[in-house]
């Protein structure tokens, strides 16, 4: 659904992207994960038709979105990421107006603006001014624009920029909601973000994606070894000695806090080594509080990838 193939970006002599290419499938939704400047706004502004790339093409549906705007827009909703909306508006009127310019006939589009409205949780709201509403609010009005036409495939720019938690965690939901019916690409610089919306994330630092799978296969991916973590009642400073001398033991990291001593124990890929632990720390009589494997989150994988460039894709 969408094809993007060796996209490169020039704003002065320094490539904002350098070979950008990916596909995403009809129905998918996939996050553009990246920190501020990664690159994140330019290829999508070129994959909207807002922005010629310099070298590389990118089509939606099967249409270049460049040599034939006009058509592709037709298949892309587009949240920008600060929407201009026309705020001395009503929004409902709003979305009107925005239906028109997607050429919407007048019957179908009170229809769909209603419809759209229900989806985006702004039907209680359709008579408000949209420059009084709050910033989530237009946030929604931003993602029910981009929704108006139908669009095969929703293009959204940093989406929860500047909303508190509770609209962060509502417009989540409600971009999940859309997925199966359109296909979703989603930008962010937040970690959590990527992992709980999409089922694909696509990771771009300086220009280049340097990472592409599923969340879970890039955290196993990148995985070295098993870790485990254990706390202990012993305030005993011999007890890191102790579990490193666990022939399996690969490695022990300090991780106390105000619950008690603790360690990150690290073995070998592959290998458990929970029962030894547990034996061990009953054996030599420091109280055991707690014994549990520790998953690697995104944001180790993010920011190793990141730090290192060390690509895995
Ligand atoms: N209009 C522009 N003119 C010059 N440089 C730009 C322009 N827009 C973005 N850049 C630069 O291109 C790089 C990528 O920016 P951008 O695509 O906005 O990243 P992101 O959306 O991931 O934060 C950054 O280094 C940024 O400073
Ligand atoms: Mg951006």
């Amino acid at each position: 659904m969408i094809q993007v193939e060796g996209l490169t970006k020039y704003y002065g002599p320094v490539p904002a992207i350098m070979d950008v290419s990916f596909h995403i499938k009809k129905g998918e939704i996939v996050a553009f994960l990246g920190p501020n400047g990664a690159g994140k706004t330019t290829t999508m502004r070129i994959l909207t038709g807002f922005m010629p790339a310099t070298v590389g093409t990118a089509g939606v549906a099967g249409i270049d979105v460049y040599e034939n705007s006009i058509e592709a827009r037709r298949h892309i909703g587009y949240m920008p990421e600060t929407t201009r909306l026309y705020t001395d508006m009503r929004v409902r009127q709003y979305l009107h107006f925005c239906g028109k310019l997607h050429g919407m006939r007048r019957a179908e589009l009170a229809e769909r603006a209603d419809e759209v409205m229900e989806t985006c949780g702004l039907t209680e709201r359709r008579d408000s001014i949209v420059g009084t509403l709050s910033l989530g609010f237009r946030q929604r009005v931003g993602l029910a624009q981009a929704l108006i036409h139908n669009p095969d495939v929703l293009i959204l720019d940093e989406p929860t920029v500047g909303l508190d938690p509770n609209q962060i965690m509502e417009v989540r939901e409600l971009i999940k909601g859309l997925a199966g019916q359109h296909t979703v690409l989603l930008s962010t610089h937040i970690l959590p973000e990527a992992q709980m919306t999409c089922e694909r994330v696509m990771i771009i630092n300086h220009g280049k994606i340097i990472a592409e799978d599923t969340p879970e296969n890039l955290t196993s991916q990148i995985r070295e070894s098993e870790t485990i973590l254990v706390r202990v009642k012993s305030d005993d400073p011999s007890v890191a000695r102790g579990f490193e001398s666990i022939p399996e033991v690969s490695g022990v990291r300090n991780a106390s806090d105000h619950h008690g001593q603790g360690f990150f124990i690290d073995t070998k890929l592959g290998t458990d080594v929970r029962a030894e632990i547990a034996e061990f720390v009953v054996k030599e009589g420091w109280g055991l509080l707690e014994l549990r494997p520790v998953e690697m989150s995104l944001e180790d994988v993010f920011l190793q990838l990141t730090t290192e460039e060390k690509g895995v894709a």
